[in-house]
């Protein structure tokens, strides 16, 4: 009988567990679907960076990351494409606060610069943090980080 009831309970978790789909695209319903990338390539891991992410209902986690470590995570743009994402990094004595994704085509609205994919690619380095970003000057779609804000 506890043999039934087990398999019972571990297929109704089959069910339920949303989680248990692996994949990192979420299938969205009638809106594109967008992924963020953090990766860290500070030069040394010591002392280790922090990040916590978040938009106002979604909560990424407060993590430390190695060294070309990815933070990655994907959502569904709302219908009224407002959806903010925005990390706090700690990295010894700094910590800075920035958005990370508010526009679907430039991921920040303060870039100079678009990207039109459905990713957007940050990389925290020493000297501040870097978006990847389309050259608009350049007619062969190359994409190069461009330098969004400082530490301070
Ligand atoms: C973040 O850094 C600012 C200075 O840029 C400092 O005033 C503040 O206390 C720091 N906050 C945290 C939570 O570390
Ligand atoms: C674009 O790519 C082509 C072929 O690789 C090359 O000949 C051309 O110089 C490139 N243009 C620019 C602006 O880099
Ligand atoms: C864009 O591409 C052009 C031509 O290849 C290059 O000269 C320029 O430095 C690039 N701009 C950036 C911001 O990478």
């Amino acid at each position: 009988m506890a043999l039934y009831f087990n398999i019972f309970f571990f297929l109704l978790l089959l069910l339920i567990t949303p989680n248990l789909d692996l994949s990192l695209v979420k299938s969205c319903f009638l809106s594109p679907t967008y992924q963020v990338h953090i990766i860290n390539k500070l030069p040394s891991n010591i002392p280790q960076l922090q990040v916590h992410c978040a938009s106002k209902d979604d909560e990424i986690g407060n993590e430390y990351l190695d060294i070309n470590e990815d933070l990655r995570w994907s959502f569904c743009e709302s219908f009224f494409e407002n959806t903010l994402y925005f990390c706090h990094f700690w990295w010894g004595s700094m910590n800075k606060s920035i958005a990370v994704f508010d526009d679907p085509i430039g991921c920040v609205h303060h870039g100079q610069y678009l990207n039109y994919l459905n990713y957007c690619k940050w990389e925290v380095r020493q000297d501040g943090f870097y978006l990847e970003m389309y050259n608009t000057t350049d007619g062969n779609m190359t994409y190069f980080m461009d330098h969004i804000s400082d530490w301070s």
